[in-house]
């Protein structure tokens, strides 16, 4: 028993930050959109804090160009430090030295921009043959007690098999995630029957879209592997799933209790900015304020 308990212990955390950004340039000519800030804090390091606070202790980042950012982010900032620490300014020299040791931290190159399956399939060294959980920067899960990747990593642990986090899209918007199909139960689960990545607009079998937070088996690295390319000429993790989906174990959707926003989009990732904002006591009020006068002005520029 213990030894099975051991096998699902995950560890390792893999967050693919290897995408060209064009959604988000110029802002992300220099620095990878993973470091775009969501008020104060890099996209990145919401989502690695997620990770720790749910056990994680190794994350493995897939990196494109431009990775320099985010490994300093990550690291020791010497000078920096110290003269944060010659001014007594020791809040934010505590914040920053937090961040240098937050979590052990490897950069993995993605050398030709071949996907988000191959992205992750870079990882498989430095995971290595262990169930492992994977984040993608572009869905922030806000959920300040229960972590979403928790949340999955609880489902794996008690089945066995893998889990990814799942939500119901609105009508029409189906074309832009993974879809799932199977039956909900009342604990917010489904043991999924068929995925597919991306569905031309229209033929969605459902509006059960995948968000980005996986917990996989080891076996997920030989069905990568094998992945031909689909969707958009590119190597789906989606595809790859679907031969969890045909395994014994299954594979496993799972509703998260918690917000998500969808920093990827332009407007997804203004909400983010408002709602992150409207949780720090010292912003709340003065946003509020701000929004209700930009509305006003909004209406007023209208008439
Ligand atoms: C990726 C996945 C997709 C998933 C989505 C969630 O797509 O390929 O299955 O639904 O993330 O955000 P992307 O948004 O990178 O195109």
């Amino acid at each position: 028993m213990a030894r099975m308990e051991n096998a699902h212990k995950v560890r390792k955390a893999v967050i693919p930050a290897a995408g060209l950004g064009t959604r988000f340039l110029p802002a992300t000519k220099a620095i990878p959109k993973e470091m775009l800030p969501i008020v104060d804090v890099p996209t990145l390091q919401l989502v690695v804090d997620e990770a720790v606070r749910a056990g994680i202790t190794d994350v493995v980042v897939i990196n494109g160009r431009n990775k320099v950012a985010i490994e300093d982010h990550f690291d020791h900032a010497y000078e920096l430090e110290h003269t944060l620490r010659e001014r007594g300014n020791t809040d934010l020299l505590a914040q920053v030295v937090k961040v240098s040791t937050m979590v052990r931290m490897l950069s993995v190159r993605q050398k030709q921009p071949l996907g988000l399956g191959h992205a992750v399939l870079c990882a498989r060294e430095a995971v290595g043959d262990e169930s492992f959980a994977v984040l993608l920067g572009d869905d922030l899960i806000d959920n300040d007690r229960d972590p979403g990747i928790a949340q999955l990593i609880r489902v794996h642990e008690e089945l066995g098999a893998g889990a990814i986090a799942i939500m119901e899209v609105p009508a029409g918007k189906e074309h832009l995630y993974g879809i799932v199909t199977g039956d909900l139960d009342p604990q917010g689960r489904m043991r999924i029957r068929d995925m597919i990545e991306k569905p031309k607009p229209g033929t969605a079998p459902s509006r059960w879209a995948v968000v980005g937070r996986y917990v996989l088996p080891p076996s997920t690295w030989r069905h990568l592997e094998n992945t031909k390319p689909g969707a958009g000429g590119e190597i789906q993790l989606t595809d790859a799933l679907r031969e969890l989906v045909k395994s014994p174990e299954g594979l496993y959707g799972v509703v998260l209790q918690g917000t998500r926003h969808d920093a990827g989009d332009k407007l997804g990732y203004l909400r983010a900015n408002l709602a992150y904002a409207m949780k720090r006591p010292e912003l709340r009020d003065a946003v509020v304020e701000l929004c209700r006068e930009m509305v006003a002005g909004a209406g007023a520029g209208k008439a």
